[in-house]
């Protein structure tokens, strides 16, 4: 046994101010064992009823800020397992039969990650919700699409904010694979080679809410792909998210001015008075940075380690809580920045004017009066240069000149360059013609009620 270990490894070693996140985890995982142990008669029933009580004392004390945690105790586990001793006495010392930190702390990580994932996508759900109730407010308003950040196409702007639902639903989707990929339980294998004790794996399983136990001791403890899986998903919502916040802050900037955002979701300068910044978008854009380091380092903690258990893996608690903590902070900043938002209608309209956004449509036109595509581009552009030249949009043109480009163009022509028709004609599946985004919006309403 370990004598007294120096100060500097204590506190490197000491993990309780990271992991006391654990207790509930902790004390569920070691009602299940002990509920077992006694099943099995391994433990004195009379016993096992003493120890629970005394655990869910302790859990109490947790969660009302009585439990007083020592660094010297290493992390949660010894924390609860000395004061299990101190409240119950030397009966304390039978629930550790049959079990060694190394199952233990994983089974409380991974029902501390299944928690968690469940906890994102109720939060995902919510945002989901909220931009449904946003693109339904604004059915009718028109923007300009980009590509490369130029005028492309005039879209919906409730169209767009559907671009988003299909990532978050993505992400929603993503989390529930967290939860069904990491449902085995760890429990049971002991330090690495499973237990001489005649346990019952099932039981612990179904009492803890797991699908079957895991298969092979020596992964069991080795295993933290659960972790990384919760940290990728993360990650790539985070980018969702950052993703929405730059187009967020971009739409508020006063070059563009597309939206108004909130004013209690912008903050003032220390010295210019007329300043509302949106930090909130900037701050889920800069949260995104500090997720996905944690995806790094833990991918690098784990790519060196051969099997089983090494000390090293303590740190994965530190990189999911952090990536825990902001991705939730993103989630509702973005829920309030969507709630918080409206489209300036006339200033989206006139933008989605410019830069010649029904140029294709024009060439569609062309096409539908039997011209092959290719042919039809060339004379867009040029009806475009023609424009430009003239320093009109395409709607200003007089027929005489539309007419000028090619002999099948009719008097039907002019309403081509209507961006209201050019929306209207994407009647595609998934395109942003307006019976298409109405319809999409009702399934996602339905779907997340
Ligand atoms: N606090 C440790 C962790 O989080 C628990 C496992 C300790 N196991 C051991 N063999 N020292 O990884």
């Amino acid at each position: 046994m370990q004598s007294e270990v120096s100060s500097v490894l204590q506190a490197a070693n000491s993990s309780i101010e990271i992991d006391k996140r654990l207790y509930q985890e902790d004390i569920q995982g070691s009602i299940a064992h002990c509920t077992m142990l006694a099943k099995k008669k391994i433990i004195d029933v009379k016993k096992s009823k003493k120890i629970i009580v005394g655990l869910k004392k302790i859990e109490q004390e947790i969660y009302k800020k009585k439990f007083k945690f020592e660094i010297k105790n290493e992390d949660i586990h010894l924390n609860i397992e000395k004061r299990l001793f101190e409240i119950i006495g030397s009966d304390a010392g039978f629930l550790h039969t049959a079990r060694s930190r190394n199952d233990q702390v994983t089974t409380d990580f991974k029902l501390w990650i299944k928690k968690s994932s469940y906890e994102m996508k109720s939060l995902i759900h919510l945002l989901i919700k909220d931009f449904a109730n946003l693109a339904d407010k604004n059915i009718d308003v028109v923007m300009p699409g980009f590509t490369h950040l130029k005028n492309a196409q005039p879209v919906l702007f409730s169209h767009y904010l559907l671009a988003y639902v299909e990532m978050f639903k993505r992400d929603f989707i993503k989390f529930q694979n967290v939860i069904d990929n990491l449902d085995e339980n760890p429990l049971g294998s002991g330090a690495l080679a499973g237990t001489s004790y005649n346990i019952d794996r099932n039981l612990t399983t179904k009492l803890l809410g797991f699908k079957s136990p895991t298969k092979n001791s020596i992964d069991s403890v080795s295993d933290r792909d659960y972790a990384i899986e919760f940290l990728f998903v993360s990650s790539l919502c985070a980018m969702h998210l950052s993703r929405l916040a730059e187009e967020i802050i971009l739409w508020n900037s006063d070059l563009l001015n597309f939206i108004k955002i909130k004013d209690s979701l912008l903050t003032g300068s220390s010295m210019m008075p007329q300043k509302k910044n949106p930090d909130s978008a900037e701050l889920i854009r800069g949260k995104t940075g500090g997720i996905y380091g944690n995806l790094n380092s833990l991918l690098i903690t784990m790519k060196g380690l051969p099997l089983s258990y090494f000390k090293d893996m303590q740190e994965d608690k530190v990189a999911v809580f952090n990536a825990y903590d902001n991705l939730k902070l993103n989630l509702n900043l973005a829920s309030q920045l969507i709630k918080g938002i409206v489209p300036n209608k006339q200033k989206l309209f006139h933008a989605a004017q410019d830069g010649f956004t029904t140029a294709t449509d024009f060439a569609d036109y062309l096409v539908k009066k039997g011209i092959s595509f290719r042919d039809a581009y060339k004379k867009s552009a040029e009806l475009v240069n023609i424009a430009e030249k003239k320093g009109l949009r395409l709607d200003q043109l007089d027929f005489k000149t539309v007419a000028e480009v090619d002999k099948l163009i009719e008097k039907d022509v002019m309403k081509i360059f209507d961006i209201k028709n050019s929306i209207e004609k994407k009647i595609s599946y998934g395109g942003t013609g307006t019976k298409n985004v109405v319809s999409m919006i009702k399934k996602i309403k339905k779907e997340f009620k």
